[in-house]
């Protein structure tokens, strides 16, 4: 029997050596599926039916002919979660730490603006000694910097303050995405308009329907912060705020100003309304905190995690740890609600302000537990309890939520949002 007649058969014949084969296998149960007893069933399980479109013997047809802009295999749908003003990044489904720019979550104040390249500028004025406007073409000639960040919106996970709100971690923590960035220093281009002595804050204004608009220190970011108008080798998406955005290293991403088209030197913060009656951090005692910029030390299990179903056997737990202060130096995984810490396996690379991953095999019992993760950045900060962040904080607040996230499986294996 040859490769080809083996497909030929008609697959309701009983296959003696088949069975004979599986049950020889009988150990090898839930990670690999047995589709046939030859390479060819290995290769090619042509009992499927074929979608349309889809080569069922891709080895019998020639493919397609190459592509100007390439698109995902058929079948793979994974997808944003879109509501009217936000968009969350499907991080169960994901590998690596590099979020595909089409699934980079999404914040919008007033929608997604259309915006031609070739008008757009960026004025510098205010407190500097030449205000100045550049074009695109003058910012991409300056010396350029690539870095590989997380972008957090500060109220990814806020919906958990009030108790385990998420169904999946889509919903959780889908307000967060990783993206190699490139642009230019902002230094570089504040140098060139030259910084007056007095000048401490910046206003950054964006070209949306919003005019987006946050006062930022200027000591504490004006070393780290890039004026960019990639994501991941290509033109920032229109959504991520093409063509110039602020992106300012492990900083809230409201901060990161898209469609960016002023910045102002002043003596104090402007007071705008993102900064006073929004991102604003309500304390136990009823008064707000502003200016809180950095984003704290956080992790979460992307895999299994909410929505998802597991076999007793082996597993590998999954996810992503991340802080705003540097790098990530460990990450730890518990398996029985917090009582006991296993050190996870940190997956290169490893680089300051960027998501990192992590991985922990783990064998499940079958028995209903909690798993949860933490994790330490290397300036020694830890991801806090849900008990120790709300007694610091209460539950009236909205933003910088970054406790400890926990997942609970019941005895069939199904996974839910499970605070403890
Ligand atoms: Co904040």
């Amino acid at each position: 029997m040859n490769l080809f007649d083996e497909e030929r058969r008609n697959p309701s014949e009983p296959d003696t050596e088949k069975e004979t084969w599986v049950d020889r296998r009988t150990w090898l149960t839930g990670a690999v599926s047995m589709v046939g007893a030859t390479a060819a069933g290995l290769l090619t399980p042509a009992l499927l039916p074929a979608e349309e479109g889809e080569s069922v013997r891709p080895t019998h047809v020639p493919g397609r002919s190459p592509s100007p802009y390439g698109v995902r295999a058929q079948g793979e749908t994974v997808q944003r979660l879109p509501t009217a003003t936000h968009s969350l990044t499907p991080h169960h489904a994901l590998h690596g730490i590099i979020t595909p720019s089409a699934l980079h979550f999404e914040r919008h104040h007033n929608g997604v603006p259309s915006i031609n390249s070739d008008r757009h500028r960026l004025l510098i004025h205010g407190l500097v000694d030449r205000p100045l406007t550049f074009s695109m073409n003058d910012l991409v000639r300056f010396p350029s910097v690539t870095r590989t960040l997380f972008i957090e919106c500060s109220g990814n996970s806020g919906k958990e303050w009030k108790g385990p709100t998420g169904t999946t971690v889509q919903e959780t923590h889908g307000l967060m995405s990783t993206s190699e960035w490139t642009g230019v220093p902002l230094s570089t281009v504040l140098a060139e308009a030259g910084i007056k002595p007095d000048a401490v804050w910046m206003l950054a204004e964006g070209s949306d329907a919003a005019a987006m608009t946050r006062s930022l220190p200027l000591a504490e970011l004006v070393n780290d912060a890039l004026l960019c108008y990639a994501q991941n080798g290509e033109a920032l998406r229109p959504e991520q705020g093409y063509p110039l955005r602020l992106v300012i290293p492990g900083w809230e991403g409201n901060t990161c100003i898209k469609w960016i088209r002023r910045l102002k030197l002043g003596t104090a913060p402007f007071m705008t309304r993102e900064e006073t009656s929004r991102y604003t951090d309500l304390m136990p005692d009823g008064t707000a905190k502003q200016f809180t910029f950095v984003m704290d030390t956080k992790s979460v299990i992307t895999s299994p995690s909410g929505g998802q179903q597991i076999d007793p056997g082996f597993v590998e737990i999954r996810g992503l740890a991340w802080s705003g202060h540097g790098k990530i130096v460990m990450a730890e995984v518990s398996t029985d609600g917090g009582k006991s810490w296993h050190t996870a396996q940190l997956q290169e690379p490893v680089l300051p302000k960027c998501h990192t991953r992590f991985r922990f095999g783990w064998r499940w019992n079958g028995d209903e537990t909690i798993i949860q993760s933490r994790c330490t950045d290397e300036t020694g900060s830890i991801q806090p309890t849900r008990a120790a962040l709300v007694a610091a904080r209460g539950v009236h607040s909205f933003y910088h939520y970054h406790a400890i996230h926990s997942w609970r499986i019941d005895r069939r294996g199904a996974v839910t949002n499970g605070q403890v």
